[in-house]
């Protein structure tokens, strides 16, 4: 893949000199854009840097991080070639920006969950940590990735209308089958994203 090839519309930035030494990769749901989950990075983490890409596909005029045939049905051919466009431009960014000591964590919602959640099942050494909210199966890989360790936070909704529970307690199984340490959340309403979410995100990440 060329570097025009993983090239992002992106959104960066700098962690504050005293922060934390980690990075934040913020992926926004459906019709999101790199700005969407700023506010959320700087609440969730003060300090620590934030990379904000641009999902580079568009369904009906908004941006998505893959493409897919149907709700919940994902086009798995596209999904594998902007995970990989998406590690590489990570790699890239990290260089670009001074970041290749930091950890890397990603936070995700939505559509942007459900590639973090393919990022941590293809490139098992990319990230050090996740927090996917409301995420689905990306796919089944068909050999475990080694996930060993790897800290996962998966904020599901007991109302949710996109994502089932078996389908959380699906995801839940292969990361932890893979050796992630998966902690589950559970929001009381749906789809959205509540207080209730960032308040359990903001502890998981100051452990
Ligand atoms: C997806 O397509 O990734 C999921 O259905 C979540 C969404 O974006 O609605």
């Amino acid at each position: 893949m060329t570097a025009a090839e993983s090239t992002f519309i992106h959104r960066f930035v700098p962690g504050s000199p005293e922060g934390s030494k980690t990075t934040l990769l913020l992926l926004h749901g459906t019709g999101g854009d790199e700005q969407d989950l700023i506010p959320l990075g700087e609440q969730l983490l003060p300090g620590a840097a934030l990379l904000s890409p641009r999902g580079r596909v568009l369904e009906h005029g908004m941006p998505r991080f893959f493409r897919r045939l149907a709700e919940g049905v994902f086009d798995q051919d596209d999904l594998k070639l902007q995970t990989n466009a998406l590690a590489q431009f990570v790699n890239g960014a990290a260089r670009k920006y001074g970041l290749v000591d930091n950890k890397l964590i990603a936070i995700g919602y939505s559509n942007g969950a459900n590639i973090a959640a393919s990022l941590l099942l293809t490139h098992p050494h990319l990230l050090s940590g996740a927090v996917l909210f409301r995420p689905m199966v990306p796919f089944r890989p068909q050999h475990n990735p080694n996930l060993k360790d790897i800290p996962v936070l998966l904020a599901a909704a007991k109302r949710d209308q996109i994502v089932s529970p078996q389908e959380t307690s699906e995801l839940s199984k292969i990361l932890t089958t893979a050796g992630a340490q998966v902690t589950i959340h559970l929001h009381p309403g749906g789809h959205e994203l509540g207080a209730d979410d960032v308040a359990a995100a903001k502890e998981w990440l100051s452990r």
